[in-house]
């Protein structure tokens, strides 16, 4: 795939058929992740990737948990219906999720494992597997610490996990603000001379 289309349409994906993924595709989508930069190299990511139904059944009942303790403290969690209605599918199907990766760092390193991480959900869209970039389980880290057997003692923390399956959906450019409003030219103000193409709100 050309690497531009999976840069415009790798977005969260969270209607998931629950077909596995077949191994041969995880390890190439891990290991474009594993050639992300990190300060130094220092590679002190670990990644736990949980396929077992029974591991996905105990994490879907903390994320429904979880989740619902957000929703209930912040009512206006999202920005669209059709990102509500996207969670809330997740939310319903999660134990069905084929593929979980759980990105693992030392605490306060989400620098390092934000690059590894989104180079996963790149490659997982080459090979068009969706996914989506979720910090949502790391409010309940010590449980999935313990439904995953990270020791207390790893000195690691979850950062983040991803989600991924094929998709039931389609695949469309993702809608951002365009360039010409986010972007300045040389100085703060100025307007930019670049400008986005297609497809934003
Ligand atoms: C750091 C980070 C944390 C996120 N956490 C969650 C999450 O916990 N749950 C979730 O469903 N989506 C999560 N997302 C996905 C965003 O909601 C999504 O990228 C955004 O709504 C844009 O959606 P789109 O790519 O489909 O347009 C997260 C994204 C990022 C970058």
């Amino acid at each position: 795939m050309d690497l531009h289309e999976a840069l415009f349409t790798t977005r969260a994906m969270r209607r998931l058929r629950p077909d596995p993924v077949p191994d041969e595709v995880v390890a190439r989508i891990l290991d474009a992740g594993v050639r992300a930069p990190a300060p130094g190299a220092v590679q002190t990511w670990r990644f736990v990737v949980v396929t077992d139904r029974a591991v996905m059944g105990r994490l879907a009942e903390l994320w429904r948990t979880t989740r619902d303790q957000l929703l209930e403290v912040v009512p206006t969690l999202y920005h669209s219906e059709i990102q509500a209605r996207s969670s809330q599918y997740l939310h319903d199907h999660f134990e069905d999720v084929p593929l979980l990766i759980c990105g693992y760092g030392p605490p306060g390193s989400q620098m390092i494992l934000a690059p590894a991480l989104w180079s996963m959900c790149l490659a997982a869209r080459a090979e068009g597997v969706g996914s989506t970039f979720t910090t949502l389980l790391t409010r309940a880290k010590d449980d999935v610490d313990a439904i995953v057997g990270v020791p207390a003692d790893a000195g690691l923390e979850l950062i983040a996990a991803l989600p991924m399956g094929y998709p039931l959906g389609r695949w469309g450019v993702a809608s951002r603000q365009p360039v010409q409003e986010v972007v300045f030219a040389d100085a703060w103000g100025a307007p930019s001379r670049w400008q986005s193409s297609a497809n934003h709100d």
